[in-house]
């Protein structure tokens, strides 16, 4: 079976490193059954946002590496759907794996489905039920132009059947958990605090990067007055975003990083590092926003809503917007107690699945192959 990989953007490479190192063993048991080869369009092309994960997390080489970085998301979308159909029409695979909710993800699901390959969406049936967000779009768009449809959670599920997606959906838990797992311990040892001039629990890690929040001025300016405030009592270190750099520059925003401590992007096993220590989490990621669950670390979301409501239910998870004030109130109201994190283990509440999702996936397109 020939699959080709589309991938883009950051959090993709971390997702895709879990299902082609799956991929990898199943190989080694089924005498080189499946084929793989990674198409990047581009999209995030800073070796902070991307070559560190390929190293690290040891993703295969990239076969293609189309290059394409636009500022307007048409002009994106559109370049790459004509590189990947290109792409496509040489290879001619059996299918094509996709990957959460980039303009990435739509340009390699749309350029497939137009040539009747079969598409495979990771990370299916999220829904913020917000269409101004972009990945809103790309991901309504991706499932319904897919085949097989891997969802993270059973509320994903659900929103699919609410859509009329009736068939080959799979449940297989989360593939960032996968991840998070297998380098948990990793991380640990590799890297200590003391890099940062940090200690355990005595600060706040945070990352801001949604075109909802760079976008506004308003916005980026509440939530950055929220942080400073923070900063007074706790040192907050934020990752910088390149998209939050441009935009904090664009609106004389700047000035308000000062008492922050901003880093460099960071590779994913110093991220897990910052993330596991952690006294508080305060991002507007998706990714991060799991993790945080993952590493059993309170978390307080910058965003109006979230696709990954578990973590709100179960009460890990505080959504608080761009407000300064709510994002005040969460963080005053944060409690460091961890048992409730404990008991959902204890309770065997596993909303993520169990660290086997790439596995899952794998058995499911191995079992399909044409
Ligand atoms: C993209 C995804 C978003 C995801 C995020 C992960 C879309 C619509 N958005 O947002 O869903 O959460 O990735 O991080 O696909 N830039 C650099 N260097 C890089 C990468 C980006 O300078 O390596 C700059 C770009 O030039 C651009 C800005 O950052 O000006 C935004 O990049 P873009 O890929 O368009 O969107 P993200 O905000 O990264
Ligand atoms: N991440 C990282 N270094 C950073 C910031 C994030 O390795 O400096 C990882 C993070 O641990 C998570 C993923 O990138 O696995 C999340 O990506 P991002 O926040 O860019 O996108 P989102 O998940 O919101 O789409």
């Amino acid at each position: 079976m020939k699959i080709i990989t589309v991938v883009g953007a950051r959090p993709q490479f971390i997702k895709a490193a879990a299902v082609s190192r799956a991929i990898a063993r199943y190989n080694a048991d089924n005498n080189g059954e499946i084929s793989e080869n990674i198409l990047h369009t581009g999209q995030h092309y800073d070796t902070k946002m991307s070559d560190v994960f390929f190293e690290q997390l040891e993703i295969p080489k990239p076969e293609y590496n189309l290059g394409i970085v636009e500022k307007n998301h048409g002009a994106m979308t559109g370049r790459m759907l004509e590189q990947i159909e290109k792409v496509l029409l040489d290879e001619r695979p059996d299918l094509l794996l996709v990957y959460g909710d980039t303009n990435s993800t739509l340009a390699g699901a749309l350029a497939a489905a137009k040539l009747h390959v079969s598409v495979a969406h990771v990370e299916a049936g999220l829904r913020s039920w917000n269409r101004r967000m972009p990945e809103e779009i790309n991901r309504v768009m991706t499932d319904h132009l897919s085949a097989s449809l891997f969802c993270p959670t059973e509320a994903a599920v659900q929103n699919l059947k609410k859509e009329g997606i009736a068939q080959d959906i799979y449940n297989v838990g989360d593939v960032m958990y996968d991840v998070a797992l297998k380098y948990r311990s990793i991380a640990d040892k590799k890297y200590g605090l003391e890099q940062w001039r940090l200690e355990e629990k005595g600060y706040v890690l945070c990352t801001v990067h949604r075109a909802e929040n760079s976008d506004h001025k308003g916005r980026l300016q509440s939530i950055f007055n929220a942080l400073n405030e923070i900063a007074a009592g706790i040192p907050v270190v934020l990752p910088l975003h390149p998209r939050t750099r441009k935009m904090l520059k664009v609106h004389e925003l700047e000035y308000l990083l000062d008492p922050l401590r901003i880093i460099e992007p960071v590779s994913y096993l110093e991220m897990v590092r910052l993330e596991m220590s952690a006294k508080a989490i305060i991002t507007d990621s998706g990714g991060i926003q799991k993790e945080a669950f993952f590493h059993k670390v309170p978390c307080l979301t910058l965003r109006d809503e979230t696709e990954w409501v578990e973590t709100v239910d179960l009460g890990c998870n505080k959504i608080c917007g761009a407000d300064r004030e709510v994002i005040l109130e969460n963080w005053n109201a944060t409690c460091e107690d961890r048992s409730l994190f404990h008991s959902l283990e204890k309770k065997g509440m596993y909303p993520y699945g169990k660290g086997s999702a790439a596995e899952r996936i794998v058995e499911v397109l191995a079992a399909g192959d044409p």
